[in-house]
């Protein structure tokens, strides 16, 4: 092994970082092994010096297929390539929002990815194209962690609890976690994924599952495009929701990562929650970021479409 790994943040809680591994490297099926295996483990994997489109989509497929983002399926829109989502702030068209009296751009609260469909991808791998002078960090959470500080009492009262999930892009109309105090503007592309109709039903998904293979318990939890807990749709349910949402994304749990050139981090998405920090106005952020397709087959769509 050519390679070196090292804890991510001083801890062995969660994550990882990878050093020295070269492309060609990505091709050999011990490496593949121990970089899958270590992701199962960590929940992030930080790559450093690998740089480009292609290395990006070889080291996806060491985690599954990289699929193109259901939201973006016949959207007639020019992009990098079909299996990239590209997570851009550019001032003149880009999601701004005031948080506690500042403006940031790009800013993307708690979330796994695709929470409003039944079939999650297991993972993604994301990379920097234009990086920020200022901010722009993405912020880590791991489930199983999550899981494991909470108390006796509320992981008994979560336990066979889902959750109903709808799509929604605008972060301050969301009900839980962090909600930004006002929505100054929302990027052309939202508009397009609000009207997709692979978002019409909204979902749900379990609050706790068990990690396969390992058996570890996670918390499974999306705050941005919560709804409610099943059969307790009212206060009370909202009430418990809120109270675990707020230790889920308490700081001390969270891992930011500051971005340098030559950057990769991939996450597992049946795992590790994840935001966007947001930029500065004027400042520029474009990320580039492949979908690992997957199902923990544990989503379930629901039959109605609430208008
Ligand atoms: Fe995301």
């Amino acid at each position: 092994m050519d390679f070196k790994i090292d804890p991510l943040h001083g801890t062995d809680a969660f994550g990882a970082i990878v050093t020295g591994l070269t492309p060609a490297a990505i091709n050999d099926a011990d490496t593949r092994k121990q970089l899958y295996d270590l992701w199962i483990d960590k929940g992030v994997i930080v790559f450093k010096g690998l740089a480009d489109l292609d290395t990006q989509i070889s080291l996806s497929e060491i985690y599954g297929k990289p699929e193109i983002h259901p939201l973006l399926v016949g959207i007639d829109r020019p992009r990098e390539h079909f299996v990239i989502a590209e997570i851009e702030y550019v001032e003149e068209d880009g999601d701004l929002y005031e948080i506690d009296g500042e403006l940031r751009g790009g800013y993307l609260p708690w979330h796994f990815d695709l929470a409003y469909m039944d079939r999650i991808n297991h993972g993604g791998i994301l990379r920097g194209a234009v990086l920020p002078n200022r901010g722009g960090e993405t912020g880590f959470i791991d489930g199983i962690a999550a899981y494991d500080a909470l108390p006796d009492d509320l992981k008994q009262r979560i336990e066979g609890r889902r959750i109903i999930y709808r799509y929604l892009a605008d972060a301050t109309q969301a009900k839980f976690g962090e909600i930004p105090d006002k929505c100054i503007s929302l990027s052309s592309k939202i508009s397009l994924a609000l009207e997709h109709p692979a978002v019409k039903n909204p979902v749900t998904h379990p609050m706790v599952y068990s990690q396969k293979g390992t058996g570890r318990k996670v918390l499974n939890i999306s705050p941005w495009h919560a709804v409610s807990i099943e059969g307790m749709e009212g206060e009370e349910g909202d009430e418990l929701l809120r109270q675990v949402i707020d230790l889920m994304i308490r700081p001390e749990l969270a891992y930011y990562h500051e971005w340098q050139e030559d950057d990769m981090v991939l996450w597992d998405n049946w795992r590790m929650l994840h935001c966007a920090c947001g930029v500065p106005p004027g400042e520029q952020r474009k990320m580039r970021r492949t979908t690992i397709a997957g199902d923990y087959a544990l989503g379930r769509q629901l039959a109605f479409a609430e208008d």
